[in-house]
């Protein structure tokens, strides 16, 4: 089997802005702290970058507060990307920031034109599919588009719901490795990873759910400690990073990267 939704050539951060304080939270638990979120950053970058990636930083976009949250704007697979139609309307033109970026690394670039919305922390590629979540972001049209789409590049893609008052599909799970899935129990238990290995969340832990498998590392949330001993356990790679600031804005490790292998 190929490995192709965990290794990556490339990654594609945004930095935070002064404006982050403005971002869109589902709970008021306390303003982001801009300078600990930097520091953060700074961690996130660093580790994607030591896998040997190349790890291309655009600048803070003072006018999106959640443009640190580039995942959201595209999906990036190895044939082509699709810029994203996000369903935030503040979130609307953190899309159109991002196509040059790709179109410098793409032949191919396509795009949501709606009238659907599609956000791609609902997305979640593996070796044999494309889940995407529906959510309170994600509608059935947007995800009926991205179907049409990457259906000529030979992708299968298959709808799931995400969980109710969970922000994204990747909210609430992540791809370790080409057949396994760190998965919150809530949304493991509604079947859809069936045929994948399922790794759970310790109880209480959910907010760890949201890691990345970047290259042979897996970035993780610090401060779960019982979630962190069962990836170290099943012999994964773990990096703990500080997310404390991000997470008040419900965002997570996927959230702050665009991942992927260009063909050029
Ligand atoms: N604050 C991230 C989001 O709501 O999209």
């Amino acid at each position: 089997m190929s490995d192709r939704s965990i290794r990556f050539t490339h990654a594609i951060t945004r930095a935070p802005g002064a404006s982050v304080t403005a971002g869109l939270r589902a709970v008021d638990t306390g303003m982001p702290d801009l300078a600990l979120m930097q520091r953060h950053h700074a961690q996130y970058v660093a580790c994607l970058r030591e896998t040997g990636a190349e790890v291309i930083e655009l600048p803070a976009l003072e006018q999106f507060p959640d443009a640190l949250f580039v995942e959201d704007t595209a999906l990036c697979l190895p044939e082509g990307a699709v810029v994203m139609r996000p369903g935030a309307p503040t979130r609307l033109g953190e899309a159109a920031q991002m196509a040059p970026h790709l179109e410098a690394l793409y032949d191919q670039v396509l795009w949501i034109k709606g009238p659907g919305t599609i956000e791609a922390g609902d997305i979640l590629t593996t070796e044999r599919e494309i889940l995407v979540g529906r959510s309170a972001r994600t509608d059935a049209l947007g995800i009926a588009e991205l179907a049409d789409l990457v259906a000529p590049w030979g992708y299968r893609l298959r709808e799931v719901i995400t969980p109710p008052g969970v922000l994204h599909f990747k909210t609430d799970c992540a791809l370790l490795d080409p057949e396994t899935i760190l998965s919150t129990a809530r949304l493991a238990d509604s079947g859809c990873f069936a045929g994948y290995k399922l790794i759970n969340t310790a109880p209480g832990e959910e907010a760890a759910a949201n890691v990345i498998r970047f290259n042979d590392r897996v970035l993780m949330p610090a401060g779960f400690p019982q979630t962190a001993e069962r990836l170290a356990a099943a012999g994964f790679d773990v990096h703990l990073i500080g997310n404390s600031e991000c997470a008040k804005l419900d965002g997570g490790m996927s959230c702050l990267s665009l991942r992927f292998s260009p063909p050029r």
